[in-house]
């Protein structure tokens, strides 16, 4: 259902400002099932569960960044088919997340500290590049997603071979990027000029370093 129509200005600032706590502080609950709920459950040993911990803590973080990305971009589209293809796309990202939030719990480790810092960084840039208008827009979710799915193969290597479950939530998830950045790219996505691709990758090193700990 689409009632973007209707909304004002401060509705939609009272929907982003309600989806960037949902995001941060609450449990937003997955429209589909948990890839990993078949899956064997292996007792990893501390080293392990400490370095699996840490990938999918840097996962749920860019979900968190994708959530807000795609809002801050949403906030400023012109176009209004445009904006419901990044709501759409941020309602995906919520599974992922709440999945890389399950596993987290399951580890018994927790979500960045810093998630509230990575939500309103991603919400400005996400805004910044909305700006510039809606091929950019689509541009930027393309250049993300790819990112995205680049970042989850490598964790898929680096994974301790028994967490399974992990693994399993991984590869769910690295097949809908590919999808979000295809989907993307035929709604008319412009290919970002450089230096900006260059910029998200160190960016999002920066992110990966630090939620790997935080
Ligand atoms: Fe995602
Ligand atoms: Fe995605």
């Amino acid at each position: 259902m689409d009632t973007t129509r209707q909304l004002t200005p401060l509705d939609r600032f009272l929907n982003d400002t309600q989806r960037a706590l949902d995001t941060v502080f609450g449990a937003p609950g997955a429209q589909r099932p948990n890839p990993s709920r078949d899956v064997a459950q292996i007792e990893l040993d501390d080293d392990e569960r400490r370095h699996a911990s840490g990938l999918m803590r840097i996962n749920h973080v860019g979900e968190v960044c994708a959530q807000a990305l795609y809002c801050g971009q949403a906030a400023v589209a012109r176009d209004e088919t445009t904006r419901a293809h990044l709501l759409a796309a941020a309602q995906e990202e919520t599974d992922h997340l709440a999945w890389c939030a399950d596993r987290l719990r399951e580890l018994d480790s927790r979500p960045s500290l810093l998630n509230p810092v990575w939500y309103a960084g991603s919400f400005a840039i996400g805004a910044l590049a909305g700006l510039r208008g809606d091929g950019w827009n689509l541009g930027f979710v393309v250049e993300t997603e790819r990112q995205v799915e680049a970042h989850i193969d490598e964790h898929l290597d680096s994974l301790p071979p028994a967490d399974a479950r992990s693994r399993a939530i991984l590869e769910v998830m690295k097949a809908d990027e590919a999808r979000h950045a295809d989907h993307a790219e035929a709604a008319g996505a412009r290919v970002l000029p450089q230096p900006v691709p260059t910029l998200m990758a160190a960016a999002s090193k920066v992110m990966k370093a630090v939620a790997y700990r935080i």
